[in-house]
């Protein structure tokens, strides 16, 4: 599975390429309009008659403190400065759940998965009366549980070296976690759904592992962003390949919520200060980070990226995937 990559990496382009060299592309719905996850939906069919999965962000209350909050914008202030912009507003939204569950319901692309939570059982259900493979991306045993409770027909268990968000349902929970190999152990004993691999997954024989551990697939993201139908900015490319990013680190300090990126000057001065705070954080550092993208800066934006960001390659993604296979 080419992995969903909201913010930019996933196209309808890379998700149509993914489904056409025999792996399932996804468009990723996070941060999207519910009219452009249309728009893009509809475009990936039109490239590939191969089937097309959509990502879902499920809200959760937010964990935001109002005065940390307020706080952490005092310590952004200079950055504030130094890119030439006003920090964001802390708004709370969730990201358009209802509007985007329509989309998916009228459009039903073959398959839904969802991140950061899971829907309500009537909303799984709805999915499902509409003929929508649900896939629920866990990263405990105690969410396996809860994905499997709420009906979903597939798991993507998510390890810790994954790139970008932790899918965790409770934003608060701290980011270590089992490895990927003992995670997946413990998951498949206790379920007999199909069960997704996902994170730091960059070769063919980290592949050959997990399918010998019992998954029925592999999700991979990382592999994906210097793909050419990627979506990735200029800067996230050069940042990939740069020797002087040594090494990938989880941090709230972009979004308010831990992910996985390379550790640039931002998560150096910042990651200690940041309160959790999702998405109100997000939408706080959002200048600052556009603003270090356009200026070809990859110091104050997230570059985000799985641990095996080394072994990424610049290919078109059928090249990628065959070399997978
Ligand atoms: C840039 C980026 C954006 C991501 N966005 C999403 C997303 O929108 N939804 C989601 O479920 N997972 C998202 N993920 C996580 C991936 O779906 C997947 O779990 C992860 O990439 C697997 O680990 P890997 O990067 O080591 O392959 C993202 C990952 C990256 C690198």
């Amino acid at each position: 599975m080419v992995a969903p990559m909201a913010g930019g990496p996933s196209t309808p382009e890379l998700a149509a390429a993914g489904s056409n060299a025999g792996a399932l592309g996804f468009v990723a719905a996070g941060y999207l309009s519910a009219e452009s996850l249309a728009e893009r939906l509809t475009a990936a069919r039109r490239l590939t008659a191969g089937p097309v999965g959509v990502n879902l962000f499920v809200p959760q209350p937010s964990a935001a403190l109002p005065a940390d909050i307020e706080r952490y914008a005092r310590d952004l202030s200079g950055e504030a400065q130094r890119y030439r912009v006003s920090l964001g507003e802390p708004r709370f939204d969730d990201d358009g759940w209802a509007a985007k569950l329509g989309v998916v319901l009228d459009l039903r692309p073959q398959v839904v998965s969802f991140t950061f939570g899971l829907p309500s059982p009537g909303e799984c259900a709805r999915l499902r009366a509409a003929g929508i493979t649900t896939v629920g991306t866990v990263t405990t045993v105690a969410e396996a549980g809860a994905a499997v409770s709420c009906g979903v027909d597939a798991l993507v268990v998510q390890g810790p070296a994954a790139g970008g968000h932790r899918g965790t349902f409770d934003p608060a929970a701290p980011p270590a976690g089992a490895p990927l190999h003992e995670l997946l152990r413990s998951v498949l004993t206790e379920t007999d759904l199909p069960v997704v691999a996902a994170g730091g997954l960059m070769t063919a024989e980290d592949i050959a592992t997990v399918r010998e551990a019992g998954v029925v697939a592999a999700q991979l993201g990382t592999a994906f962003l210097l793909a050419d139908e990627a979506g990735s900015t200029p800067v996230h490319r050069a940042a990939l390949r740069d020797p002087q990013f040594t090494e990938t680190v989880v941090t709230r300090a972009f979004s308010g919520r831990y992910a996985r990126g390379l550790r640039n000057r931002f998560i150096t001065e910042h990651d200690g200060q940041a309160p959790l705070g999702y998405p109100e954080v997000h939408y706080l550092t959002s200048p600052v980070r556009a603003a270090s993208v356009r200026s070809g800066d990859p110091q104050a934006t997230n570059v985000w990226a799985g641990t095996g960001f080394r072994a990424a390659r610049t290919a078109p993604a059928a090249d990628i995937i065959g070399a997978l296979v």
